[in-house]
């Protein structure tokens, strides 16, 4: 289903200097051996909890996904609406709550999805994510949809992040308005059992809601409700996706660790960057369809490994940084830099084996030299040897890459493929040595702006954490020599 190629970090591909060789990985593989015992062990301590993703029963999530609406709509507009009667379906949330799904639906859905008729789209609807507090985008969205036709769904763990939030009350103030006290047949609430304004929003007003599988963040939740609640209604195969996942899961189950390629990309991927100074990961799918993955990915690993402190409380400051690049498109931009200026990366990229759609370049000037070797071929012919053209010239330059290699993209493939990473993620926290499931730092920025839009016990003499304000204004004084503008 998926093979990683590791042959362009060694030694006898690059040369002395920016590879590792045979020896030294080897040596590395069986010294860091116990670190995948350890996630298995903790695994069934409830640790790691994500590991179990693939096993959870989704037959509430189907039948709601297959059931069709009961709205207020008569006449032409109801003759109208999609097999489940919703013609949008909007997600509002932020970084682990939107990214997956966004990775879903572009790589699972045609492209363009939401430019396709309700016919094209086999009746599903079509799906936006509001993933930023853009006020251009709000109003733009609320031209576009009318909210009567629209399901929402509010996704948070914490059900109290201020943007999500904010997304929510504005678009509670519209439903209402259109819907009355029936407003609440638009709205699903996918968020933590017990706590946060969510949920106690879901038991006052006796909203839908999913729960947010306890010990799972934001990032290493996409096979989670969070993100197999809005994949659902988009008609996507969730089942498939999590036995995808499971292949993976049981593989590495059955199997030596030195076979296991989420281990080994962790440890590769720690070489380069503690040992190798390659502290930049670029990831770099060669399909258009996979351009939200690597968005996903860009979160998942440095979110997870950026950390101040390790286990045993050092200042560290350790962590890889993810960059995003697109398979050709960015041979026309970051390419150059990747072969000739800094040696500090490593290339991560994605082949897909299979497209379905073979375009063939029609041969329309054949006595012209510059066009006519592209006759006959195809775009995915076109792409495979670009691709591997990129991969010569970085090796020429010692520039250190591997390839993961996906047969199709499939249900299948995108689940093991977010596992994978999901996985290597857990095993590079204990190379590591940090806690790859917390977020301290995004806190500081996030009390500045309770403090500064006026949130109690976070404005200046308000409680606790009083003087933020002052503290805010001070720190952000500018010196207007060095303000220029014209
Ligand atoms: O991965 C994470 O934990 C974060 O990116 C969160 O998903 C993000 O901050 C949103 O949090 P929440 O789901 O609580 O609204």
């Amino acid at each position: 289903m998926i093979e990683l190629d590791f042959n362009n970090i060694l030694y006898t591909v690059l040369g002395p200097g920016h590879s590792i060789s045979e020896p030294e990985l080897i040596k590395a593989i069986t010294e860091n051996a116990s670190i995948c015992q350890e996630v298995q062990d903790e695994r069934e301590k409830g640790k790691h909890s994500f590991l179990d993703l693939p096993y959870q029963n989704v037959s509430k999530i189907i039948s709601l996904a297959n059931k069709k609406a009961e709205l207020p709509l008569t006449g032409r507009a109801s003759k109208k609406m999609s097999r489940q009667g919703w013609e949008n379906f909007v997600v509002l949330g932020i970084g682990g709550s939107a990214l997956g799904t966004i990775t879903l639906q572009q790589a699972l859905k045609p492209p363009f999805y939401n430019l396709l008729s309700a016919r094209e789209r086999k009746g599903f609807p079509r799906l936006f994510v509001l993933d930023n507090i853009d006020s251009s985008e709000f109003q733009a969205l609320f031209k576009l949809i009318n909210p009567q036709k629209t399901l929402f769904n509010v996704v948070s763990k914490s059900g109290e992040t201020t943007e999500t939030i904010a997304s929510l009350l504005i678009v509670l103030k519209i439903l209402k308005k259109h819907l009355g006290k029936k407003y609440h047949q638009n709205l699903i609430v996918t968020t933590d059992r017990d706590k946060g304004f969510l949920r106690k929003l879901v038991n006052k007003e006796g909203l839908l809601s999913f729960e947010t599988p306890k010990n799972i963040e934001g990032r290493y939740a996409v096979l989670s409700p969070v993100g197999l609640v809005p994949a659902a209604f988009l008609g996507i195969n969730i089942k498939k996706l999590l036995n995808g996942a499971s292949v993976l899961d049981k593989y590495i189950q059955g199997v030596p660790v030195d076979k296991n390629p989420a281990y080994i990309s962790a440890l590769i991927n720690f070489i380069y960057d503690r040992k190798k100074g390659k502290n930049i990961m670029v990831v770099m799918p060669y399909s258009s369809q996979l351009k939200a993955f690597a968005e996903w990915l860009r979160q998942l690993y440095p979110e997870s490994l950026g950390k101040r402190y390790d286990l045993n409380n050092n200042e560290v400051n350790v962590g890889p940084t993810v960059l995003n690049a697109l398979g050709v498109t960015d041979q026309h931009s970051q390419i150059q830099l990747y072969n000739e200026g800094p040696n500090n990366k490593l290339i991560v990229f994605i082949e897909i084996e299979n497209s379905k759609d073979k375009i063939v370049i029609p041969g329309l000037f054949r006595n012209d030299e510059s066009t006519s070797f592209l006759a006959g071929h195809s775009l995915q012919e076109l792409m495979l040897a670009e691709k591997k053209g990129t991969e010569y010239s970085l090796i020429q330059n010692r520039r250190p890459n591997y390839t993961i290699r996906l047969k199709n993209i499939s249900e299948e493939t995108i689940g093991a493929l977010l596992y994978f990473w999901e996985l290597t993620t857990a095993y590079a926290g204990k190379l590591y040595k940090v806690n790859p499931y917390n977020q301290p730092g995004v806190e500081t920025g996030k009390h500045a702006t309770f403090g500064l839009m006026g949130r109690k016990g976070f404005s200046a003499g308000g409680g606790p954490a009083s003087g933020w304000e002052k503290e805010i204004t001070n720190t952000l004084t500018k010196n207007k020599r060095w303000v220029i503008g014209f």
